[in-house]
């Protein structure tokens, strides 16, 4: 008789995302760029949406080169027209778009007494606003053909407050909130809407703030698992909620920060 082991991967279908299509706005760069090649070499096609064409092409040329299927379509999350022609050319390009994760996204740190409007209206545009312009355009094609799978890139800050980050922590605040309306209002439709929360993760977004003195520090103070999370961290809910394993999970923001959000 085969043992358990002989049987192989009793998982493997459960996470089988071959013939998919999906959308990675932010796909050009760190936590959105990891996630386009993690799902692609599980075999989804992968439409890289950000607003540099350049940096988009070069990101979707290093998903094809490691055996994945990719294009570049720029648009602005922010700009309603741009993510409507955008979601209307990858279904036209690529077919009827199945998994939607939103990823774009930008801080700027400073006192809140500092901000201006502009700068407080230029976060929440992109990291909220450009969340639901997203999840509108592909949801509603989502809704009418009776499934999907939506992930949004929420933050640590989603949970807990962070000094010198009012508009980031509000957009993100928002993105959780967001995420919990669009999971009820849309289940009836065969659509799961989760998001995840990263704590600090190596991307060029805090490229700067890495190079501060003191950061490590203060990492290891604050986050239990005492270290940066690397995009990779990330691979594993990613697969789960895009896939049949995530079947049963709507509305969540998963923590990926290390336990720092557990204090
Ligand atoms: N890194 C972290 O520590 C961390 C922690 C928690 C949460 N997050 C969140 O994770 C997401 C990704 O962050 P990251 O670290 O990967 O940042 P990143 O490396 O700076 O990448 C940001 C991506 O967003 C795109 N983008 C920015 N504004 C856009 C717009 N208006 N329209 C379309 N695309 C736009 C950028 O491309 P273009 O500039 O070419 O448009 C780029 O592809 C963000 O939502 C961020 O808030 C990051």
């Amino acid at each position: 008789m085969k043992s358990m082991a002989d049987k192989g991967n009793a998982l493997g279908p459960m996470f089988d995302l071959s013939g998919k299509v999906g959308i990675v706005t932010g796909g050009s760069s760190g936590i959105g760029l990891s996630l386009a090649k993690v799902l692609a070499q599980s075999g989804v096609k992968i439409a890289i949406v950000n607003r540099t064409a350049g940096t988009g092409e070069k990101a979707a040329a290093e998903i094809r080169k490691e055996g994945g299927i990719a294009a570049s379509f720029p648009a602005d999350v922010t700009k309603k027209d741009d993510v409507a022609a955008v979601v209307d050319a990858i279904e036209g390009e690529m077919g009827a778009v199945d998994i939607l994760v939103n990823s774009a996204g930008i801080n700027i740190r400073k006192k809140t007494v500092e901000f201006t409007l502009s700068e407080w209206q230029q976060i929440l545009d992109t990291n909220l606003t450009g969340v639901f312009l997203a999840c509108q355009a592909v949801g509603r094609r989502m809704i009418a053909r009776g499934k999907g799978r939506i992930v949004n890139i929420a933050s640590v800050g989603s949970a807990i407050g962070l000094v010198d980050r009012a508009p980031y922590c509000s957009s993100k605040g928002g993105v959780s909130q967001l995420t919990k309306v669009l999971a009820i209002e849309w289940a009836p439709y065969g659509i799961t809407v989760n998001a995840i929360g990263p704590g600090y993760m190596n991307t060029p977004l805090i490229a700067n703030l890495m190079k501060q003195p003191g950061f490590q520090d203060m990492v290891k103070s604050q986050v239990p698992l005492g270290r940066v999370g690397e995009t990779e961290d990330l691979h594993g809910v990613i697969l789960v909620l895009c896939s049949k394993a995530g079947a049963y999970m709507t509305g969540q923001t998963i923590y990926i920060d290390g336990g720092w959000s557990i204090w």
